[in-house]
């Protein structure tokens, strides 16, 4: 088999065969297909599309480069969530340790942000000594331990996607929902979760910014775990505006502890208790309910010990940027739109992001939001904080948030926070 064969046929509209779609992915991965022969298949994959058989090898061709986790020793069923990514989506945080106290095993893989997205990642390493790398028997002690883990994926899983994603990257080549599905998907399904829900993020803060892509994309995911044997389910949510009232990583862990602790914005906890919800239904675990643990403390008291078995402490103080500047709101009337990309945009120039893979972020920067659409506010009133390192940042965030949010007469247009459920 050659490469230029694969790569006509799928020029040309055709179908790949299980034997191209496996011989590719290999052939990519040992270094025989190079860069720019994969950067045409990923244009012709883009272009004209797979179908389900399609898709569903190439995942398990991508699965297959690398090591598959195994969980079956774990005395309790295990369950995940995977968040296509927004602007003050911190949902993990609290998501995981309350799925872990209503008695499922929670092993969350996670990563860093790149651009106007935040990782989950990122914001835990504001909380002082936490540790996102693990080996897998140390991933083992600390789910033992909590209940659950949140860490960085090791160079092992799905490295042919690693490659690939890093291709797509730069040969615009990124927003093809095949090649999308297949790359959250095959790292999902490597990483051994026997139940999976999906929060498929749609509007201007988000990859997909119609519900109608975003459909299609959890529908996608969806079929693939269900294919491989994993119950999945997929939530279509809202990133219209931010998640919460504060974006940036230290920023989020804070509000991520005042859900823990009971409190915390209306948003941010309704769709904690959804998602796990969701997540223990798909585990089919039924104990404790998800707004109960918030309640009792034991959400908390799984938190505490995650984060302690991860070198973390959950008493120290966090990070704060050196300089603050409020936004205030131009005359009184409805917050009728506060835009997530703009938001994320500011936040990401005020140093809570990074543009290249090896840039560090800052653990203080970012913006508190002080009104929500739908609010009233009076002229003069402060809308946002911004915070960062370094006073010079702010003139390029403001820039960000022009034209980015609208006080008028009456409330504005608003996705609903939950948009649609797709099951398979
Ligand atoms: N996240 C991934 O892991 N892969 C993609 O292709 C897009 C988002």
């Amino acid at each position: 088999m050659d490469a230029i064969e694969v790569i006509v046929a799928k020029r040309d509209g055709g179908e790949l065969s299980a034997a191209q779609i496996d011989w590719v992915i290999d052939a990519y991965v040992r270094g025989e297909v190079a860069d720019e022969q994969m950067s045409a298949l990923a244009m012709a994959i883009l272009l004209n599309g797979m179908n389900r058989r399609e898709i569903a090898g190439w995942t398990q061709a991508m699965i297959r480069s690398g090591e598959r986790m195994d969980w079956s020793e774990l005395d309790r069923p295990t369950a995940d969530k995977h968040s296509t990514g927004g602007v003050g989506d911190k949902i993990t945080l609290p998501l995981a340790p309350l799925v872990a106290a209503c008695g499922a095993y929670v092993p969350q893989l996670s990563g860093r942000g790149l651009g106007h997205t935040g990782g989950t990642l990122d914001k835990l390493e504001s909380i002082p000594g936490w540790r996102a790398s693990l080996s897998n028997d140390e991933m083992l002690g600390v789910l033992r331990a909590a209940g659950a883990v949140i860490c960085a994926a090791g160079s092992g899983l799905a490295p042919a996607d690693k490659k690939l994603y890093a291709l797509r990257d730069v040969t615009g080549t990124v927003e093809s929902i095949p090649l999308i599905a297949s790359s959250i998907m095959s790292k999902k399904i490597a990483e051994g979760t026997g139940s999976l829900v999906l929060d498929v993020k749609v509007g201007s803060g988000a990859f997909m910014k119609t519900p109608e892509r975003a459909r299609e994309l959890a529908e996608t995911m969806v079929a693939l775990g269900t294919d491989a044997g994993v119950r999945t389910v997929a939530l279509l949510t809202a990133m219209d505006r931010p998640l919460g009232r504060a974006v940036g990583n230290a920023l989020e862990v804070e509000e991520s502890v005042e859900v823990l602790a009971g409190g915390g914005p209306s948003d941010v906890v309704e769709l904690t208790v959804r998602l796990a919800r969701e997540m223990l239904e798909a585990a089919g675990v039924s104990g404790k309910d998800p707004a109960d643990a918030l309640r009792d403390g034991s959400a908390m008291d799984a938190w505490r010990t995650m984060v302690g078995a991860q070198g973390g402490d959950p008493d120290a103080l966090l990070p704060r940027a050196a300089e603050t500047m409020t936004v205030d709101a131009p005359e009184s009337g409805v917050l009728t739109r506060l835009d997530a990309y703009a938001v994320g945009l500011a936040a990401w120039r005020l140093g809570a992001g990074r543009a290249r893979k090896e840039d560090p972020v800052s653990a203080g920067a970012g913006i508190t939001l002080h009104a929500k659409p739908g609010d009233l506010v009076r002229a003069g009133q402060p809308l946002l904080t911004l915070h960062a390192d370094e006073t010079s940042r702010f003139e390029r965030a403001l820039e960000a948030l022009r034209g980015g949010y609208e006080v008028g007469p009456a409330a504005g247009e608003t996705l609903p926070l939950i948009i649609d459920r797709i099951t398979a």
